[in-house]
């Protein structure tokens, strides 16, 4: 099974939306990196984006059925949902939690919090897209072990 890279709200107008904290990087361009990234690591990678809470649920419950590892960007969610926090500590195999900006150093105090990190193998935020690659190398290294 590919390694689910799952992206949350707001994300789909990535390279339109904040380009000045987010970049100019379009969510298909991503998901196309992401992809080669991943074959570059040996790694069959399926980028999906939402911005419907239960449907990232779903996805999120699929990868503990079977045991998949994922990248997932919860964008706002990750700041207070509490389902995406039971979700993600029902997961097995490794998580890793992305972010393109480093939400403890914005202005907003409720990006200071978040609900995946007490579930993921390891957090990279502050690195703007290639933090996608980051992670998909961790996973390609976890997945050697
Ligand atoms: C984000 C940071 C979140 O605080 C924000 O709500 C997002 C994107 C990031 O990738 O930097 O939507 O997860």
């Amino acid at each position: 099974r590919p390694v689910l890279v799952l992206n949350g709200p707001n994300l789909g107008r990535l390279g339109r939306r904040q380009p000045e904290i987010y970049g100019s990087t379009t969510h298909d361009e991503l998901a196309e990196l992401c992809r080669a990234w991943g074959e570059a690591a040996g790694l069959e990678v399926e980028v999906r984006q939402t911005n419907h809470e239960g449907e990232l649920l779903d996805w999120l419950n699929d990868a503990a059925d079977t045991a998949t590892p994922v990248v997932l960007n919860a964008a706002a969610w990750t700041h207070y949902s509490y389902a995406i926090w039971d979700a993600c500590a029902q997961l097995t195999a490794p998580l890793v939690e992305v972010h393109i900006s480093e939400p403890s150093q914005r202005p907003e105090v409720f990006r200071h919090t978040s609900v995946v990190t007490p579930h993921a193998a390891t957090v990279i935020s502050g690195q703007g897209i290639d933090g996608y690659r980051q992670a998909l190398e961790f996973i390609a290294a976890k997945s050697g072990d």
